[in-house]
């Protein structure tokens, strides 16, 4: 593509409803993530940062506007189709994709790649990337070991390996230091930050930790289903080179946009 964006939404929608309460959890966002960029999300509980995630990945349909990924709109894909563009193309470090207990830290790690039956690969080869992937996380020695057997923080670093095997273009992660003391919290983003470095993934990192957002090459608030805080492309016109920071962006610029917001999101 030749602007180089690789997650483009325009005028995003989603209405929640639940037969007794209709929640509109977003209200015509717009928002573009370029190649290679790493994102953070933040804003207040239930501003509608997981759904976001949601919508943008193709795990859950809009109902008004367009998302784009890589220049295709999943929503035109059949089921199958969509599920297998994720498969090859995106890894997930969310909490309801916990590890499974009853496999071994390898075993949830080579999962996605034997799922991917576009990528053809042989259990043996799997093996060998996943004992790979554990080794980049910093964990070489516990590939036989359960989850339970595992620290909160080695846990979500079997989860990030398993999120990056297939060396995906995009990762989204939604609060994957959420559960952690803050020493851990920082290995993780140490090492989200050094695979997007070294592997040029995207990442789109949803937290409520100010710390672990500014760390991010550019913070997008977000405040009742929109984004806040940072130039939104007009209706008629996307500026060329849009609300899209390049890498070496300075984090204090956009963390003080909206101070306002910094103290919502700190709880
Ligand atoms: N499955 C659902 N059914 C109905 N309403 C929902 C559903 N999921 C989310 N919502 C509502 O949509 C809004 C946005 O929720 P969302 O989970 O995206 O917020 P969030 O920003 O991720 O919050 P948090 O920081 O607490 O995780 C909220 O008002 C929430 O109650
Ligand atoms: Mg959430």
């Amino acid at each position: 593509m030749p602007d180089n964006v690789i997650i483009r939404a325009k005028d995003v929608q989603k209405t929640y409803n639940t037969g007794k309460v209709v929640v509109q959890a977003l209200r015509g966002l717009d928002l573009e993530v370029k190649q290679g960029e790493m994102v953070a999300i933040m804003g207040p509980s239930g501003c509608g940062k997981t759904t976001l995630l949601n919508t943008l990945s193709g795990l859950d349909a809009i109902d008004e506007g367009v998302i784009e990924i890589d220049g295709r709109n999943l929503a035109k894909m059949s089921d199958k189709e969509r599920t297998a563009y994720r498969a090859a193309n995106m890894g997930f470090v969310f909490q309801f994709y916990n590890l499974l207990p009853v496999l071994t830290a390898v075993e949830n790690v080579e999962m996605p790649l034997l799922l991917d039956y576009s990528s053809r690969i042989k259990a043996k080869e799997a093996r060998k990337l996943a004992g790979e992937a554990l080794t980049a996380v910093g964990l070489p020695d516990q590939g036989d070991q359960r989850p339970t057997e595992l620290s909160g923080g080695q846990q979500q670093r079997v989860t990030i390996a398993r999120a990056l095997v297939n060396k995906p273009a995009i990762v989204w992660a939604d609060e994957p230091t959420g559960d952690l003391d803050s020493k851990t919290s920082q290995e993780i983003m140490d090492l989200m930050r050094r695979l997007n470095r070294e592997n040029g993934q995207t990442f789109v990192i949803v937290t409520h930790s100010l710390e672990i957002g500014e760390q991010c090459d550019r913070i997008v608030w977000m405040k009742d289903g929109l984004v806040v805080g940072e130039p939104q492309p007009q209706p008629t016109a996307v500026p060329a080179n849009g609300h899209v920071n390049g890498h070496s962006s300075d984090h204090s610029k956009s963390a003080t946009l909206v101070p306002d917001l910094q103290a919502i999101s700190n709880n």
